[in-house]
C-alpha cells in the first residue's frame, strides 16, 4: 500500500503529534553541543509544512541516546530545542517530561505552538511499546505524523503503538516519505549494474543485509574491518587486524552462499602497528604478524573505483577504514569521490559513511543521503519497517 501524503491533509486548527529522530551526536563534555545537526535539518521542512498548513499545536517527540528508561541530564533534548528555536526563528518549549500535568495545562494555552517533549526514552514504557504511554501521547494530537525514519526499525510506543489511536489519521512526514521512496527504488527494479559497498566493523551486525544484497546486486565490494574475517576465511593471514572467530565463521557462510562470485575483497591494505602507528602500504592480500589493517590500499581503491564507474545503481554503508584518522581516510574518501563522480542512482546510509560523505564535501552529488543507519539496513533486508508498516496498515 502506497504511503499517504501529509501535503493532502487539512491541518487548519489541528493539533499534530510528530515523532522525529533528533538522536544527534553531541560533544562528550559540557556544555553539550550538537556536532552534526543533519537529522534536525532534514526534519525542518516537515515542521515548516505543518506550520504553513495552519496546525494549531505541534507536539514533537524524539529520543536521544539510550538512557534506559530513566531521566538522565546527559541525554536531555535541550540542545535540540535550542537549535530548533534558532533555525525556525520561533519559541520551542521543552517540556520537563513527556507526560505530566504541567504539560497538559501548557497545551491548553492558545499561545503555545511548538512543544518538544523531553527525551521519550526517559520513560520505561517507550522501548516496551507500552500502550498506556502510547495512548497518553496520542491525547496531545488530532493527527499523528511519523518523520523518524532513523527509528522506524524500532517497535516503540511513539513509533509503533501510538498508531493504534490514530486510525486513518496517521501520516508519514516529508523526510520519512523521501527515505522510503529512495530506498525502495533500490529494491524495485534497480538499474544494472548494481554495486553495493559495505564496510564498518562487524560482519555479525550486517550479515542479514549482506545476504539480501548478494541476491540483489551484481558486485559487492567489502572494506573496513569487515574485510578481515572474509580474508581469513579465504585462508589469508590478517596480522593483528580486528577479526573475531565468530565473524570468520559468518564470512565463510557468506562466501559459500556467493555462488555468482559477487563478493570482492581488498587486494592490498594500509597497515600500522596500532591505531596511532605509522601508516605503511601492505602490497599483499595477507597482512604480516604485528601489523593491523586500517584502510584499503591503492590497488584496491583502483579496482573498487573501476566497479563503481560502471555502476548504474549504488548503495553504500560503512567506511573502508579508520577514516576519522587522516592517515587511514584515503580509502573511504576515494569511494565517496568515486561515487560522486558517477551518474548512477546512489544511496548512502549509516552514521559513519554519512559523516564520511559530509567530510568529502560531495554529499550533494549523492542521489540520497539517508538519515538512518540501522533503519536503512533493515529496510533493505526486509523491504519494510515496523514504524512504516504501522503507518500503512495500522497496528
Ligand atoms: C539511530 O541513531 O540509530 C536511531 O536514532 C535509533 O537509535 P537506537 O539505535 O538507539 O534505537
Ligand atoms: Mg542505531
Amino acid at each position: 500500500m502506497q504511503l499517504k501524503s501529509i501535503q493532502d491533509v487539512d491541518l487548519k486548527g489541528k493539533r499534530v503529534v510528530v515523532r522525529f529522530d533528533f538522536n544527534v551526536p553531541l560533544t562528550k563534555t559540557e556544555p553539550r553541543t550538537i556536532t552534526d545537526a543533519s537529522r534536525i535539518d532534514e526534519a525542518i521542512p516537515t515542521i515548516r509544512l505543518l506550520l504553513e498548513k495552519g496546525a494549531s499545536k505541534i507536539v514533537m517527540i524524539s529520543h536521544l541516546g539510550r538512557p534506559d528508561g530513566q531521566p538522565n541530564p546527559k541525554y536531555s533534548l535541550e540542545p535540540v530545542a535550542e537549535y530548533l528555536a534558532s533555525k525556525l526563528g520561533t519559541d520551542v518549549i521543552l517540556s520537563e517530561s513527556a507526560v505530566d500535568n504541567g504539560l497538559r495545562n501548557l497545551l491548553q494555552l492558545p499561545e503555545t505552538k511548538l512543544v518538544l517533549l523531553e527525551n521519550i526514552r526517559f520513560l520505561p514504557g517507550e522501548e516496551k511499546n507500552d500502550m498506556e504511554l502510547a495512548e497518553k501521547l496520542s491525547q496531545y494530537g488530532d493527527i499523528y505524523v511519523n518523520d523518524a525514519f532513523g527509528a522506524a526499525h524500532r517497535k516503540h510506543a511513539s513509533t509503533y503503538g501510538i498508531n493504534a489511536f490514530f486510525k486513518g489519521r496517521a501520516y508519514p512526514g516529508l523526510l520519512m516519505k523521501k527515505e522510503i521512496e529512495s530506498l525502495s527504488s533500490l529494491l524495485e527494479k534497480p538499474a544494472k549494474p548494481f554495486v553495493a559497498i559495505v564496510g564498518g566493523a562487524k560482519v555479525s551486525d550486517k550479515i542479514k543485509t549482506i545476504e539480501k544484497l548478494l541476491v540483489m546486486v551484481d558486485t559487492l565490494l567489502i572494506g573496513g574491518a569487515m574485510a578481515y574475517p572474509f580474508l581469513k576465511a579465504r585462508g589469508n593471514t590478517v596480522g593483528n587486524s580486528l577479526c573475531s572467530d565468530d565473524d570468520v565463521a559468518l564470512a565463510k557462510q557468506l562466501l559459500a552462499a556467493d555462488k555468482g562470485g559477487k563478493i570482492q575483497l581488498p587486494k592490498d591494505h594500509i597497515v600500522a602497528e596500532g591505531l596511532e602507528g605509522k601508516p605503511e602500504t601492505c602490497h599483499t592480500i595477507s597482512i604480516p604478524d604485528g601489523k593491523m589493517g586500517l584502510d584499503i590500499g591503492p590497488m584496491t581503491i583502483q579496482s573498487y573505483g573501476d566497479h563503481i564507474k560502471t555502476a548504474k545503481t549504488i548503495f553504500w554503508n560503512g567506511p573502508m577504514g579508520l577514516f576519522e584518522s587522516k592517515a587511514f581516510a584515503r580509502g573511504t574518501m576515494s569511494i565517496a569521490h568515486e561515487i560522486a563522480g558517477t551518474k548512477a542512482f546512489s544511496v548512502v546510509g549509516g552514521g559513519d559513511s554519512v559523516a564520511a560523505v559530509q567530510q568529502s564535501g560531495e554529499a550533494s552529488k549523492f542521489s540520497h543521503v539517508s538519515t538512518g543507519g540501522g533503519a536503512s539496513l533493515e529496510y533493505i533486508e526486509k523491504g519494510e519497517l515496523p514504524g512504516v508498516q504501522a503507518l500503512r496498515f495500522g497496528v
